[in-house]
């Protein structure tokens, strides 16, 4: 509307107030709100700032160890073993671009070497997309070797499965 007629300087305080105001609201929630995501609790989706946890569940076809490597463009969380039928998950909050994405890297004896992006705003923190967002973003690996690959765990209807992106 009338943003571009506004001062410069002035349209830079309102952006700097409320990146400010976000920084600060965050502070609070991460100090008094105690860790307590309901059974696969759906969306909080499709904010900045949202905490997302992600688990992974090896289901492997052949039970072997799983070997996963992920990372965002900030975050390398190094090479991690999990043996059949065992979960391992993190934990992170959206950045306030919504641009934050996490790619793994998957290894096993007999399954050779796959890439996924096991999470991303677009398909996972979007009420308005295909996907109903997850705030706990539980993916079984493994089922099968083609189109049921990575498959995201919902209460309420059928997995979302996905091929590799490799
Ligand atoms: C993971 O790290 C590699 C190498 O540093 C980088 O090129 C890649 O962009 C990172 N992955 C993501 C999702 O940012």
């Amino acid at each position: 509307m009338a943003f571009s007629n506004m001062p410069h300087c002035i349209l830079m305080f309102m952006v700097s107030f409320f990146i400010l105001t976000l920084f600060v609201a965050a502070l609070d929630v991460s100090d008094s709100v105690a860790e307590a995501p309901g059974p696969g609790s759906g969306g909080d989706g499709f904010f900045p700032l949202a905490k997302k946890h992600v688990v992974i569940h090896n289901v492997i076809s052949n039970k072997q160890t799983l070997n996963v490597h992920c990372n965002s463009s900030d975050d390398d969380l190094g090479l991690i073993h999990i043996r059949w039928n065992r979960y391992w998950g993190f934990r992170f909050r959206v950045n306030i671009w919504e641009t934050t994405r996490f790619r793994c890297h998957f290894t096993w004896y007999g399954g050779g070497s796959h890439y996924f992006e096991i999470f991303n705003v677009w398909r996972d923190d979007n009420e308005f997309g295909k996907f109903p967002a997850c705030s706990d973003c539980i993916w079984e690996v493994g089922r099968d070797a083609k189109d049921h690959a990575m498959c995201r765990i919902t209460e309420d209807s059928d997995p979302y499965c996905f091929p590799w992106d490799d």
